[in-house]
């Protein structure tokens, strides 16, 4: 049976995968908001900020790439190279991946992957690693469809401390006038 061609719905049909500038970063900022949403992807939401993307870029800006539609950017993937000392193992480490809604499931992450892991092999990374949510179901199918595998758990635990007794004893020191 012949495959449907899915419409496509980039403007001009060109996307172009390239490297993350710095003036890219509100826009590849503003994405990931849209994506890493605190009721969809609550681990992912917590830790995305606009630190976190310039201090990934200025650690490693050649693997920090996006995929741009028309001067827009619709896609990123942000990585960055881990070595450990007096080891012979480097790793390539995917930490962000995200495409708009509109353009989900036209092979764009999988472009945007493709190129990272290039940068990674010209880089002699022997491993490539990435984490997410366990209920994220998308990432999961494709990181699956894309050879990742050897999956292992970790676990996330939280502790509030509203009602620890030094929070307490601060929020009383501040509202007695007292500022440590
Ligand atoms: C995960 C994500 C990046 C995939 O992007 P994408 O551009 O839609 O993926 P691609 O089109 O390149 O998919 C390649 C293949 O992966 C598989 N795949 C991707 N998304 C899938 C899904 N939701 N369900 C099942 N399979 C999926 C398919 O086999 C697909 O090929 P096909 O469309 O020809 O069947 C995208 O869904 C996304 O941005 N999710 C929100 C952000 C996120 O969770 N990021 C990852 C954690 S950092």
């Amino acid at each position: 049976m012949k495959r449907k061609q899915r419409p496509n719905k980039a403007s001009n049909g060109i996307i172009d995968i390239r490297q993350m500038q710095l003036n890219d970063l509100p826009q590849v900022f503003r994405l990931g908001q849209r994506l890493f949403t605190a009721e969809k992807l609550p681990t992912l939401y917590r830790s995305w900020d606009e630190h976190e993307i310039l201090e990934l870029f200025q650690s490693d800006e050649e693997t920090c790439l996006v995929a741009e539609d028309d001067g827009k950017v619709v896609g990123f993937a942000l990585g960055c190279m881990m070595e450990k000392p007096r080891s012979a193992w480097r790793y390539g480490w995917l930490e962000w991946l995200g495409v708009t809604p509109r353009l989900k499931r036209h092979g764009i992450a999988r472009r945007l992957l493709n190129q990272l892991t290039q940068l990674f092999i010209d880089r002699e990374a022997r491993i490539m690693l990435v984490d997410t949510d366990e209920d994220n179901t998308d990432a999961l199918a494709f990181l699956r469809k894309t050879g990742f595998g050897q999956e292992t758990r970790h676990v996330y635990l939280s502790r509030n401390l509203d009602d620890h007794p030094k929070s307490v004893e601060r929020k009383n020191g501040h509202r007695n006038g007292k500022v440590h």
